[in-house]
């Protein structure tokens, strides 16, 4: 592939202009069109799904430019390249095949001339097996006892995927309690144990290299704490391994039976779908696993084969694109109106910028233009009671994402239609905000009094035109939390599609595991050290004052 440079692309300097041309307009401009939330929404009945965009600031020819964008950046080719199992993760020269973990259509899918699609079912069904004797009660602690209370020790892809489901699915757990001990920090794992018995609880130890010092820390400290109850002979009960490499774990001590396999192919913050969602099989039981992934297989198909125009993941992006590369939106909040969801916005946070929180694109240059945004987000309406004020009126332009459900799971009271009317609430306040003049008349009508209404008016004036997506479900099950999943991964992909960078790699976290190997010496024992001297009187004051009662 010669050099070349998205901006250059017609498409971008269109767009270009179209950004100096619509920010003349307001949305309450762009909504005196009545069509255009027809114009601008998708629903699907197949999975209960509303997506609308209306609220975004673009017009029917910004809609066409960026779609254009993404077909002229090759988004399908290069899509088709990564279900059938092209190299595409070329700095690792790897596939990328969550999509294959949840091919439910078992089509063949090759790598390297293999047909990977038999190992996955065998793992699949090893799970179910597994699974069904934990939560039956067959599978014992080596005392005899039922397993009552799983802990998961893995860290980024290995503990946020299946921790963010286990809590999303938890109304519908019916297996042991699952814990996730994913910081190296002694508190997490010490406040999880304090509560357990070593009888009755097994560790899922979740790592794809088995190398991670978080991981094996923490596993060690699980080893111990259980021989030290129930002997060496406990191990076999009492562990099991989730992983790419089978010969690290052999050395650990974990029987050969208790390992589930996945492979390389499968990125960490893309392996919820693969053996690492081993605690959510035991949480919600094999049967609803099998629907979150149906869930996910539905959106590849729609990925793969809707129009652009119409296509949920690539609308997503090409909206996320605009105001990245164009309105120079740096961060991008993701606002769930449900408890259950709680961790979506931390999981997003690893899916999303370790995947395009890059700099270097496929040809080996610095890119010249912005790449992955800041993630963030908390579940509302906690959320506007702590930052959304900044969103409706601080200095920065901040894009949202409002998922919300139109069932509850469990109706109490009207808990759900006040949650609801929050959620409308917001995206309306955000879009249109409310002028002065408004401001006026409503404190007149309060009674007010015209210094304290000229005093109070500018502080109360709510500038809008602040775009959100609603994604408005019918229900929260593991098929839709499949669907919802999915889309965002498209998403991301999409965008790395475009801005050429590659989004299944992550030398970024490297740097500071090195040096981190550097100075766990250091901290062990007194010995001089080389670095700057910022780092070294750091250092310095915490040799000089650990182990002292302070
Ligand atoms: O944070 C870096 C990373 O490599 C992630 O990509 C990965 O999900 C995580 O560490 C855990 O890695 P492993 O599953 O190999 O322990």
């Amino acid at each position: 592939m010669g050099k070349f440079d998205i901006k250059s692309m017609p498409q971008w300097d269109y767009l270009e202009k179209s950004y100096n041309q619509i920010k003349k307009f307001h949305l309450r401009d762009l909504f005196k069109d009545e069509n255009r939330f027809s114009e601008f929404s998708i629903q699907d009945d197949n999975i209960g799904v509303t997506f609308d965009y209306s609220k975004n600031i673009i017009t029917t020819d910004i809609f066409k430019l960026l779609i254009d964008f993404a077909k002229a950046s090759n988004v399908n080719e290069y899509a088709k390249r990564m279900f059938s199992g092209e190299k595409i993760n070329w700095t690792e020269k790897r596939a990328v095949l969550h999509t294959a973990l949840r091919n439910r259509s078992n089509t063949p899918v090759y790598v390297d001339g293999k047909d990977i699609m038999p190992e996955i079912n065998s793992v699949l069904l090893k799970m179910e097996t597994f699974s069904n004797d934990l939560r039956s009660g067959r599978w014992k602690g080596v005392t005899g006892k039922k397993i009552t209370d799983i802990v998961n020790i893995g860290v980024g892809g290995s503990d946020l995927g299946p921790k963010m489901v286990c809590e999303a699915l938890k109304y519908y757990s019916d297996g042991p309690n699952v814990y996730f001990v994913s910081n190296i920090d002694s508190a997490d794992i010490y406040e999880v144990l304090k509560r357990l018995s070593p009888e009755t609880t097994l560790f899922i130890i979740a790592s794809k290299t088995f190398t991670t010092l978080e991981t094996i820390t923490n596993a060690l400290t699980a080893r111990n704490w259980i021989t030290e109850k129930l002997g060496d002979k406990a191990i076999a009960s009492h562990f099991v391994a989730l992983t790419a490499s089978i010969k690290k774990v052999l050395e650990f001590g974990i029987d050969k039976n208790n390992i589930f396999k996945f492979w390389d192919f499968v990125s960490g913050r893309y392996s919820l779908w693969s053996a690492i969602g081993l605690s959510i099989v035991c949480s919600v039981g094999f049967d609803k696993f099998v629907e979150l992934l149906d869930g996910a297989h539905y959106i590849d198909q729609h990925f793969l084969n809707a129009p652009y125009e119409r296509n949920i993941p690539v609308i997503m992006a090409v909206l996320g694109f605009w105001y990245n590369n164009f309105f120079g939106a740096s961060t991008h909040a993701i606002l769930p109106y449900s408890q259950y969801l709680n961790r979506f916005p931390a999981y997003l946070q690893q899916s999303d910028m370790e995947s395009n929180g890059k700099t270097i694109n496929i040809e080996g240059d610095r890119v010249d233009y912005d790449t992955g945004p800041v993630i963030w987000g908390e579940s509302g309406v906690n959320g506007q009671h702590s930052f959304c004020q900044l969103i409706h009126q601080g200095t920065k332009f901040i894009p949202c994402d409002f998922i919300g459900f139109v069932n509850p799971l469990e109706k109490i009271g009207d808990h759900h239609e006040k949650l609801m009317a929050n959620y409308f609430a917001q995206t309306e306040a955000l879009a249109f905000g409310l002028t002065k003049k408004q401001v006026i008349n409503n404190l007149m009508a309060m009674g007010l009094s015209f210094p304290d209404i000229e005093f109070l008016a500018s502080h109360s004036v709510f500038e809008g035109n602040k775009p959100t997506n609603s994604i408005l479900i019918d229900k929260l099950t593991p098929k839709t939390l499949g669907v919802l999943i999915a889309i965002y991964e498209h998403k991301i992909f999409v965008q790395g599609v475009m801005w050429r960078i590659n989004s299944f790699d992550q030398w970024g976290v490297e740097l500071g595991k090195v040096l981190a190997n550097v100075i766990l010496p250091e901290l062990k024992s007194h010995v001089d050290n080389k670095h700057d001297s910022s780092t070294k009187n750091l250092i310095g004051i915490f040799n000089s004052k650990k182990n002292r009662d302070l």
